[in-house]
C-alpha cells in the first residue's frame, strides 16, 4: 500500500492520455473468450427475426451455416447452439432424438468447421409440449425422470459432434448422470460445462420467445435457483464440481456480478457468465430510442462481466464484438 496522500498522489496523472490508460488497464475484453449463441429451426432457407433480440434470429441448418461461416470469418471461437423443434411432446422426445435438429445443425456444422467450439444447451424445456425444463408427473417436475433424458440428450450431441455439453435445467444430479452416460458411450473426453448457478430469472424474457419455450403452466422457481441466494449458489456449484463439472457457469451476469465474484473466489475450474436476452434486450431497446450509445455500453457491461471473474462469457453481442474489437 502507497502512503502518501494528496497531494504527493494524483490518481489523475495515469488517467491523462489514452495510451496511459491503456497501459494500466486491468481488465481486456478478448474475442477468444466470447461464446456465441444461435438458434436453429425446422426449414430451409430460413431466417426468422426475434423482436426481442434483434440481429440474433432463428435459422434453418442451411442458413445457420451462413451465418457460422461469417463468425468464423470473423474470428469466433466459439458457439452454443439451441433447438427448436419441428414438434414439441410430453417427455421432449426431440431433445434426444438422434435427428433431432440440434444434431443435424451439429453435423452439418462439424463437417464444415473443425476448429469452432460447438457448445450445446442440454435441456427439455425447448422440446416439451409445456415448456418445462423436464418431464412432469401430476403437477411435479419428476427430477430423476428428466435426469435420464438429458443424459440422453447430452449424449446424442456428443455423438453429432458437439464439443461440449452445457446443461441447464437445473435438475439435482444431472452433471453426475450426463458425466456417466459420456464416459460409458466412449466421449470421456468430452467436457462439461455446467449451468451450476443459473437463476429463476425475468431476464430470460426474450429467449423464451427466441427457443418457444414459456411454461404453459407455472414458472421455473421449482428447480431454478432463487435469485436471493448466493451461499445456495456456491452450494450448486460445489455439488456440480463433486459431480464432475469441467468448467460452472453463472446466469444472468450481469444482475449476479457478486455471485459470478463469489463462485470465482471459490473455485478453480473456469468460471462463464452468461450475459442473457433480456440484459442485451434492454440495451438494444434503449439504444434505439437514442437514450444511450449500444457499442459503449456493451464494451462497458462486458468489462464489468469480466472484471467481476468470468473466463468466458455467453453474449448476443459476440459477433458485433469481432467487429468491434
Ligand atoms: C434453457 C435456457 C434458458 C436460457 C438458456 N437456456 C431459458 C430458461 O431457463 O428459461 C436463457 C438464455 C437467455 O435468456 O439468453 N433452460
Amino acid at each position: 500500500m502507497s502512503t502518501a496522500g494528496f497531494p504527493a498522489t494524483r490518481l489523475r496523472r495515469l488517467r491523462r492520455t489514452s495510451r496511459l490508460r491503456s497501459l494500466v488497464r486491468e481488465t481486456r475484453l478478448d474475442l477468444g473468450d466470447f461464446v456465441m449463441p444461435l438458434f436453429v429451426c425446422p426449414g430451409d432457407g430460413v431466417v426468422h427475426p426475434l423482436e426481442g433480440l434483434p440481429g440474433i434470429g432463428q435459422r434453418s441448418v442451411d442458413a445457420l451455416v451462413d451465418e457460422t461461416e461469417k463468425l468464423v470469418a470473423l474470428g469466433v471461437s466459439a458457439v452454443l447452439l439451441f433447438g427448436i423443434p419441428e414438434e414439441k411432446d410430453e417427455e421432449g422426445s426431440g431433445a434426444y432424438d438422434e435427428d433431432g435438429i440440434v444434431q443435424r445443425a451439429l453435423r452439418e456444422l462439424r463437417a464444415r468447421f473443425p476448429e469452432l467450439v460447438l457448445a450445446t444447451d442440454v435441456c427439455l424445456c425447448e422440446y416439451t409440449s409445456h415448456g418445462h425444463c423436464g418431464v412432469v408427473h401430476g403437477d411435479e417436475i419428476d427430477n430423476d425422470a428428466s435426469v435420464e433424458l438429458l443424459a440422453r440428450t447430452a449424449v446424442s450431441h456428443a455423438e453429432a459432434g458437439a464439443d461440449t455439453v452445457c446443461p441447464s435445467d437445473m435438475m439435482d444430479g444431472r452433471v453426475g448422470a450426463i458425466r456417466a452416460a459420456l464416459d460409458d458411450s466412449g466421449f470421456e473426453q468430452i467436457p462439461i460445462v455446467s449451468y451450476a448457478a443459473k437463476y429463476a430469472s425475468a431476464f430470460y424474457g426474450p429467449f423464451r420467445e427466441a427457443a418457444e419455450s414459456t411454461p404453459a403452466f407455472g414458472d421455473r422457481r421449482g428447480y431454478q435457483l432463487d435469485p436471493a441466494n448466493v451461499r445456495e449458489a456456491l452450494r450448486e456449484c460445489e455439488l456440480d464440481v463433486q459431480e464432475g463439472a469441467d468448467a460452472l457457469i453463472v446466469k444472468p451476469a450481469l444482475p449476479y456480478l457478486d455471485v459470478l465474484r463469489a463462485v470465482r473466489e471459490r473455485f478453480e475450474l473456469p468460471v462463464g457468465a452468461y450475459n442473457v436476452s433480456g440484459e442485451y434486450a434492454m440495451l438494444k431497446a434503449a439504444a434505439q430510442a437514442g437514450w444511450l450509445d449500444e457499442r459503449q455500453a456493451a464494451l462497458e457491461s462486458l468489462t464489468a462481466i469480466k472484471r467481476a471473474g468470468a473466463d468466458f462469457i455467453v453474449s448476443y453481442w459476440t459477433k458485433e464484438l469481432a467487429e468491434w474489437l
